[in-house]
C-alpha cells in the first residue's frame, strides 16, 4: 500500500528578532549572523506560547487542508524535545485541543531533531502494513529551540511546529518505500541536561557530527536503494536535497560534502537550484529542532519555481546524540498548488519584530515559567503553569 503526505501545516510565533539587530546588540557584524550563518529572522515565542500550543495549531492546519476530522485520525504522535512536562506527553494535551477521539494511539518521541522523523518513518509503515485501516497518523514535530542570551548558539534559536497528516492517500508526497539510510552514533555534540532550560552544545563538533552522520546515511541510502552506479552524480537523481537545518549555512556545508562525496570539483554550483528553495522559509524562523527538515519541505514546495511533480525529493534529518536518516520521495500532482494555498510566505509576513530588549525581557520570564510555585500558590498553581491558558491561545 502507497504511504505519504497528504496534507501539512505550520505554526510559528507572532514575533521574531532581526538578527541584525541582535548582531548589532552583541557587538558582532551583521554580516556573521545574516551571511555566515544564513539566517535572517528568528522566530521567538511569547511567554504563553509552548510546544503544546503550537503543536496544536499546526495540526489544525494540516486538518483543515484535507478536510480531515478528529474521527479520521488513528494515530498521534508529537516528536519534541522540549516537552512541557517528564511524564505526561505533549501529545495528549493536543489530543484534547484537537478533540481526537478515545480510539487513537496518542504519544510522544523524543530524540533531538530526529523525534519527528522516527515518528513519520513508524506511521508510515503503519500505514503501508494495512494496520491502519484507512485512518489517518497525525505526526507533529513542535519545538522552541533555545541557547541562551549571550551564547554562540543564540543567533540560531527559533520556533514553530510542523504537522503532517500521513495516509494512503499521498496528496503531497509519495514517500519511497525501503529507500531510507539510517546512521547512528553515541556522541556528545548537543544535549539538554534535566536541570536546564537551554541546550548544552559543542558547537563546532556539531557541525563535524551532522557531516559525518550525512556521510553515513548517504552511502546507507544508497545501498538500501540498490541504484549506485550509472552515469552521472548520484544526487542528481534528485531534483532537490532537502536537508535538517539548525541555521542555512549547515545546509551548504551539508550539500558542498555530499556533492564532493559524489566527485563533483564544483560542489557548490549545484547549491541555489537544488538546496536554494528549501532555505526561504527557514532563513525567517530559524531552527524549530525537530520540524526544521519538515519547514525546509514546506519551503520547497511553496517556494520553487520549477514544476516539481512526478520528481524525487532527497530528504536528511539528523538528530545530536545522534540518529540520523536520508530518505527519499517523489512530488505528487498538484502538490506545489496545494502547499502555496496555504499562505505560508503571508503568514510569516504578518509577524511583528521585537526589540532587543523585549526579547531578553521574554527571554528571562521563560527561564522562571516551570519553576516549582511556593508552598502557598500550590494546588491550582501547582499543574504545569502553561495548561491553564493553552485554550484561549488555540483558540486564536
Ligand atoms: N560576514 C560573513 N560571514 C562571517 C562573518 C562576517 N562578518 N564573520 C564570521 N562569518 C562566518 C564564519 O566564517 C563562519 O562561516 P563558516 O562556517 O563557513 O566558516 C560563520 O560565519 C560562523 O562563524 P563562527 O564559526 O565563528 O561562529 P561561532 O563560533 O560563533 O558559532 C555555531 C557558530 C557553532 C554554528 C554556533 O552558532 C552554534 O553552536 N550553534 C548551535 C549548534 C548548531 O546549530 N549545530 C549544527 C549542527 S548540530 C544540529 O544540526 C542539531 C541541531 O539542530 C542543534
Amino acid at each position: 500500500m502507497q504511504a505519504g503526505l497528504e496534507s501539512l501545516g505550520i505554526a510559528v510565533p507572532p514575533t521574531y528578532v532581526e538578527l541584525a539587530e541582535l548582531a548589532k546588540a552583541r557587538g558582532v557584524a551583521p554580516g556573521k549572523y545574516v551571511d555566515g550563518l544564513g539566517v535572517t529572522r528568528m522566530a521567538v515565542p511569547l511567554v504563553e506560547e509552548d510546544t503544546v500550543t503550537l503543536a496544536a495549531r499546526a495540526a489544525r492546519m494540516a486538518m483543515e487542508a484535507a478536510g480531515c476530522t478528529a474521527e479520521d485520525v488513528g494515530m498521534l504522535v508529537v516528536g519534541t524535545e522540549t516537552a512541557v512536562d517528564h511524564s505526561k506527553p505533549v501529545s495528549s494535551y493536543v489530543q484534547g485541543l484537537l478533540g481526537l477521539t478515545t480510539r487513537c494511539r496518542v504519544f510522544e518521541t523524543k530524540h533531538a531533531c530526529y523525534g519527528g522523523t522516527a515518528a513519520l518513518l513508524l506511521a508510515m509503515d503503519w500505514v503501508r502494513s494495512g494496520s491502519a485501516k484507512g485512518k489517518k497518523a497525525l505526526i507533529i514535530c513542535s519545538d522552541i529551540a533555545r541557547y541562551g542570551v549571550g551564547t554562540p548558539g543564540e543567533p540560531t534559536q527559533g520556533a514553530g511546529a510542523v504537522a503532517l497528516l500521513v495516509s494512503d492517500q499521498p496528496k503531497l508526497l509519495a514517500f519511497e518505500t525501503g529507500k531510507t539510510g539510517a546512521y547512528a552514533k553515541d556522541v556528545m555534540d548537543f544535549w539538554r541536561p534535566l536541570y536546564s532550560k537551554d541546550a548544552v552544545v559543542d558547537g563546532h563538533y556539531s557541525v563535524q557530527c551532522y557531516l559525518d552522520a550525512l556521510e553515513g546515511a548517504y552511502k546507507a541510502y544508497q545501498e538500501a536503494a540498490e541504484d549506485a552506479g550509472g552515469e552521472g552524480m548520484y544526487s542528481d537523481r534528485f531534483a532537490a536535497l532537502v536537508y535538517h537545518v539548525p541555521y542555512g549555512k549547515m545546509s551548504r556545508k551539508a550539500h558542498r560534502h555530499i556533492r564532493t562525496l559524489d566527485g563533483d570539483k564544483e560542489p557548490d554550483a549545484s547549491f541555489d537550484r537544488l538546496v536554494g528553495p528549501s532555505l526561504m522559509l527557514p532563513s525567517q524562523v530559524g531552527n524549530i529542532y525537530t520540524g526544521s527538515m519538515y519547514l525546509a519541505l514546506a519551503s520547497l514546495l511553496s517556494c520553487s519555481r520549477e514544476d516539481l511533480t512526478g520528481k524525487r525529493v532527497g530528504l536528511f534529518s539528523y538528530g545530536s546524540g545522534s540518529c540520523a536518516e536520508f530518505f527519499s520521495a517523489v512530488v505528487q500532482p498538484e502538490a506545489q498548488a496545494r502547499v502555496k494555498a496555504l499562505g505560508l510566505e503571508n503568514l510569516l509576513e504578518k509577524r511583528r519584530a521585537l526589540s532587543i530588549p523585549e526579547y531578553e525581557a521574554i527571554m528571562a520570564a521563560r527561564e522562571k515559567l516551570d519553576d516549582k510555585p511556593a508552598e502557598e500558590t500550590a494546588g491550582e498553581g501547582f499543574r504545569y503553569q502553561g495548561t491553564r491558558d493553552h485554550k484561549r491561545i488555540y483558540a486564536r
